[in-house]
């Protein structure tokens, strides 16, 4: 362990994945892991809050996943709904700020209620700022902003050449949110599979082969420290190569 000061990552985004693969190695059933998964969300969401991290976004649920057999995504919003229901007054206590990114229009009333409760509840805290993506593809996001301007640019009320990347980020799910510096994906696999594709210009990638319910407070340290070893130079010198 280094004995520096650790440099903490402002945003920490986590692509949890691996669910299934851990299910099948236990020769349990895919939902089995999806139950697994909602207790490492848990355990990584007490350790951010203790760490003292300022943004936490995890990709529950892509646009995609609705592709998944009917059963597989009906245990899904089943298990979101329980989470929402046993945690939120704990997180709401926490400190922590919710906010949900994602399509909202195509998930069931009630989600879509909880979604909107637990925002408003926590709308005035200071602690975590913790974000779901759910139900969340980055292309749609990108495009739904591309769409925005544009309807603004036709009536008349924007002109075209003042659109620059920050009055563009500025209309995408995550403005009120700093870029990730820091992406995590469990699992071993080694892709964005369309999360935050924008947002993602500069940060630390970290590809991890733990799978997602094997992830927790230990592993995010580990993470922690691994990005604090990176050097980020954002298409410029570090110091050391102009002097
Ligand atoms: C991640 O685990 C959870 C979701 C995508 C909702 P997976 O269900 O993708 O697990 P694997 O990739 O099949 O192991
Ligand atoms: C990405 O995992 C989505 C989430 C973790 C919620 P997937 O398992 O859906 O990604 P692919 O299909 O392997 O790219
Ligand atoms: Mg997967």
């Amino acid at each position: 362990m280094s004995s520096e000061p650790a440099i903490l990552p402002r945003h920490v985004a986590i692509i949890m994945d691996g669910n299934g693969r851990w299910a099948k190695k236990r020769h349990l059933p895919r939902e089995a892991g999806h139950v697994a998964g909602v207790a490492a969300v848990r355990e990584t969401v007490r350790a951010a809050v203790d760490i003292g991290l300022e943004n936490l976004t995890l990709f529950a649920f892509s646009s995609e996943n609705w592709k998944r057999p009917k059963a597989e995504v009906g245990a899904l919003m089943g298990l979101f709904r329980r989470y929402f229901n046993s945690d939120m007054n704990e997180l709401v206590e926490k400190g922590c700020r919710i906010r949900i990114i994602g399509h909202r229009g195509r998930v069931a009333g009630d989600i879509h209620g909880m979604i909107e409760d637990a925002e408003k509840r926590s709308a005035g805290n200071k602690g975590l700022n913790l974000t779901f993506a759910f139900d969340y593809g980055a292309q749609e996001e990108i495009a739904s902003a591309a769409r925005e301007l544009a309807r603004a640019a036709r009536d008349g009320r924007l002109d075209p050449e003042t659109i620059t990347p920050e009055l563009f980020a500025s209309r995408l799910f995550t403005s009120a949110l700093p870029e990730p510096d820091l992406i995590i994906r469990t699992s071993g696999e080694r892709r964005l599979s369309n999360f935050l594709l924008w947002q993602s210009a500069y940060a630390e990638l970290l590809f991890l082969d733990v799978l997602w319910p094997d992830f927790g407070r230990a592993q995010l340290a580990k993470a922690l420290e691994t990005f604090a070893q990176r050097e980020r130079r954002f298409g410029a010198l570090n110091a050391e190569a102009v002097a």
